[in-house]
């Protein structure tokens, strides 16, 4: 039986317009026993979408739509399948105070939530990480150099993680290695761990979860988790709930990566 706790929605703007129904449904016949609709959360009001198309969350006038609907289809199914109500909520620095009245609004109405950081400040300008390998190129030089990147994603993470975005704020970590998404055309010769231990710690002591996430297994960058299995068995080392996340931007994603996982690791 499959809990997957990480799944999109066609209130995805850049996802597919399969419906709710049909995820279900297909759950149902993955063997699914729970799954969490994690759409991403509408952006702040006042921070501009950095991708040409604007369309990395939903907007905030879908909001009371998707939470009806999933309220409606989470009790309809209910004896098939556990649904949790949630969202994938950004972590933008400078936005923290207008994520925190986001969440203490609507936090109330949510089962399960991740934090994701996929939104980088360079000083000048956000950036949003994972939308393109061009974009990432562009990332390192006017960061420059990968290492800066690097630096500047997990940094962002670990801010992510110690500050006080309310009684709301979703105790699951997204990807937390998203930014190897490229790592295949962009290799960074550092390795992670100097990066990532130190984070799991204060994961760790903050009783947070990890998404332990299968997408990137179908990123042909990428071709591993996030994150990769030597760094979620050093979380499971720790004790750190390693839950699993498809990511699924359609219901043929539903599943993606589980196979390649180290499943014996799963909380
Ligand atoms: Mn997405
Ligand atoms: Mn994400
Ligand atoms: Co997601």
């Amino acid at each position: 039986m499959i809990i997957d706790k990480h799944v999109h929605t066609p209130f995805c703007p850049h996802g597919s317009t399969d419906s709710l129904e049909r995820y279900i449904e297909q759950a149902i016949a993955l063997n699914y026993r729970e799954i969490s609709f994690t759409e991403h959360a509408p952006l702040p009001k006042n921070f501009i979408d950095p991708t040409p198309e604007k369309d990395s969350a939903m907007p905030l006038d879908q909001l009371h739509a998707y939470l009806e609907e999933l309220g409606r289809l989470k009790t309809y199914y209910s004896s098939a399948l556990k649904v949790n109500i949630g969202l994938e909520v950004d972590f933008i620095e400078g936005y923290e105070e207008e994520t925190t009245e986001f969440l203490d609004e609507h936090g109330p109405l949510l089962d399960d939530s991740i934090l994701s950081v996929h939104f980088l400040w360079s000083g000048e300008a956000y950036y949003c990480m994972d939308y393109s390998e061009d974009t990432f190129e562009e990332m390192i030089q006017i960061f420059g150099g990968l290492s800066k990147v690097y630096v500047a994603y997990f940094s962002t993470l670990k801010k992510s993680i110690v500050t006080d975005l309310g009684k709301y704020k979703p105790c699951r970590i997204g990807h937390i290695t998203l930014v190897e998404k490229f790592k295949r055309k962009f290799p960074n010769e550092q390795g992670l761990s100097g990066y990532v231990l130190p984070i799991l710690d204060i994961i760790a002591d903050k009783r947070y979860e990890l998404d332990y996430n299968g997408a990137g297994f179908t990123k042909p960058l990428c071709l591993d988790s996030y994150p990769p299995a030597s760094i979620a068995s050093e979380a499971y080392k720790r004790k750190i709930p390693l839950v699993y996340g498809s990511d699924a931007h359609s219901t043929k994603g539903l599943m993606q990566g589980y196979q390649q996982l180290e499943r014996n690791l799963l909380d």
